[in-house]
């Protein structure tokens, strides 16, 4: 298509269009050799953006952690950007784009999920449920295992622990090591702090809790 405005010199064989394009690549080149700072800068300038409600937008119900919450969402908006962004419940960390970190992890309805996976729409009627329930001045069993056990280093993973912890024990109370550890497979450490997590989890188990 012919750039009208800035139409294309016939002897410079170059548009303005093809300059826009050009320094966009150059801009994400420049982040990607800068590191992770600029990234991260520009990414948190788009998630600032990314919930203005307005045209495109409709209203659901959502009851997380036992409260009922009136929210304005678009269809691709997700349980994670409702719960983060409009809900200020900052518990559930965006780590990866698919299910691969487990730092999301949210309980719907009984079952653990990946929030960032599930769209908020398809939550109207459900029981959402996100660590910030399991903390507070009478901790979760699992939060406090978690403590007792140094169940933690950076602490970026661990509220997703924490969330799939709960959800597991809650379906297999009396879990052995082995299933617990199978029962986890889908939450990734990066400081690897597994063996403490299971030790939390043990503790839990043999609490009763
Ligand atoms: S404690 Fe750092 S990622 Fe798990």
């Amino acid at each position: 298509m012919q750039d009208h405005e800035h139409p294309q010199r016939p002897d410079s064989g170059f548009s303005r269009r093809a300059f826009l394009r050009g320094s966009g690549a150059a801009a994400a080149a420049t982040a990607l050799a800068t590191g992770p700072g600029i990234a991260e800068a520009a990414q948190n300038a788009n998630q600032k953006t990314a919930f203005v409600s307005g045209k495109g937008t409709q209203q659901i119900k959502l009851t997380v952690n036992g409260k009922p919450h009136q929210v304005d969402v678009e269809t691709r908006s997700t349980l994670l950007d409702v719960l983060r962004y409009q809900l200020d419940l900052t518990g559930a960390k965006p780590v990866s784009i698919d299910e691969t970190s487990g730092a999301c992890t949210v309980i719907v309805d009984g079952k653990p999920m990946s929030a960032n996976t599930l769209l908020a729409m398809a939550c109207v009627g459900k029981r959402i449920q996100t660590v910030e329930s399991l903390g507070g001045e009478r901790p979760d069993a699992v939060a406090t295992a978690f403590v007792h056990n140094d169940a933690m280093q950076c602490g970026f993973c661990t509220p997703g622990f924490v969330v799939a912890v709960r959800a597991f024990l809650d379906k297999n109370p009396r879990a052995t090591e082995a299933e617990i550890r199978k029962g986890l497979n889908g939450n990734i450490c990066r400081c690897g702090t597994y063996a403490n997590v299971i030790q939390a989890a043990l503790e839990v188990v043999k609490g009763g809790k």
